[in-house]
């Protein structure tokens, strides 16, 4: 099977030993599908939009970026794609513009809606399932089934700074044949609610998930439930990074980070 659809980490928390490339404690994905081209994410500093071009990535061609959620390492890097890719729109979840916290600290994108409208940037907002082209999707609006994913309570969010319950983010579903990828940049409402929630939407199996599952600090028990609630949903290829701690990431045996290409409906791993 020839594979149609590549991904490439423009950034991430790690990089290989002898990488020229930047990391930062973040994540930027380049996604090419059959139909399309575009950024998953902008990482916190632009850092990703140099490594870009060591990836041989051309972001002149990019003309619209999703971003998962407001948090700055994953919306912080978008003011600085403008200064290498022609962005006419911007995808994003509902409540996009709410200011987000941390233990109080302002832990938001650093921009707001009136920095879109000057550049005559389009916002278009994902509801529930949006279609990108043919074989992509932006999905949010989780349903939260798995009472073990929790929300830290240092997570806040808006002028009253309320519990954040992420209702904001977003996640990316691919197409090719008859299987899915999933990637996910925080997976803040639970990597399982959100993997559920896409087999209930889409009722296709699911062959990869990839990117960010939330699980740095997480209980061993709770990581014991999300890796047997993986296999019963019968995911072939589990590739976690940024956020999701060393002891979920280290129970797979290939690891991803920085300047990986990523073939997610195949075998291979570059
Ligand atoms: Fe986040
Ligand atoms: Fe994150």
């Amino acid at each position: 099977m020839i594979e149609l659809t590549t991904l490439k980490i423009l950034i991430e928390n790690t990089k290989p030993a002898d990488s020229p490339l930047i990391c930062e404690h973040g994540l930027s994905f380049f996604i090419e599908t059959e139909h399309t081209k575009f950024i998953f994410d902008c990482g916190h500093t632009g850092a990703a939009f140099l490594n870009a071009k060591t990836l041989g990535v051309d972001l002149s061609e990019i003309n619209f970026v999703a971003l998962s959620h407001s948090h700055y390492d994953h919306a912080g890097g978008f003011p600085k794609l403008l200064d290498f890719a022609p962005i006419k729109k911007v995808f994003t979840g509902e409540n996009f513009w709410e200011e987000k916290f941390s233990n109080e600290i302002y832990r938001g994108c650093g921009f707001d809606k009136n920095f879109l409208t000057a550049r005559g940037i389009e916002q278009e907002i994902c509801h529930d399932v949006l279609k990108i082209d043919e074989n992509s999707w932006l999905v949010g609006n989780f349903k939260r089934r798995y009472d073990f994913e929790t929300i830290p309570t240092k997570f806040l969010r808006g002028e009253k700074k309320i519990p954040d319950d992420f209702s904001d983010e977003i996640i990316l579903v691919l197409r090719e044949g008859d299987g899915l990828a999933i990637v996910t940049a925080c997976a803040h409402p639970g990597i399982l609610n959100i993997i559920a929630d896409v087999r209930e939407k889409f009722s296709l199996p699911i062959y990869s998930v990839v990117g960010g599952f939330h699980l740095a600090g997480a209980s061993q028990e709770r990581i014991d439930k999300t890796l047997a609630e993986l296999k019963n949903f019968g995911v072939k290829k589990i590739l976690p990074c940024h956020c999701s701690g060393e002891n979920f990431i280290n129970n797979f045996s290939k690891k991803i980070s920085t300047g990986s290409v990523i073939k997610i409906f195949s075998g291979g791993l570059s």
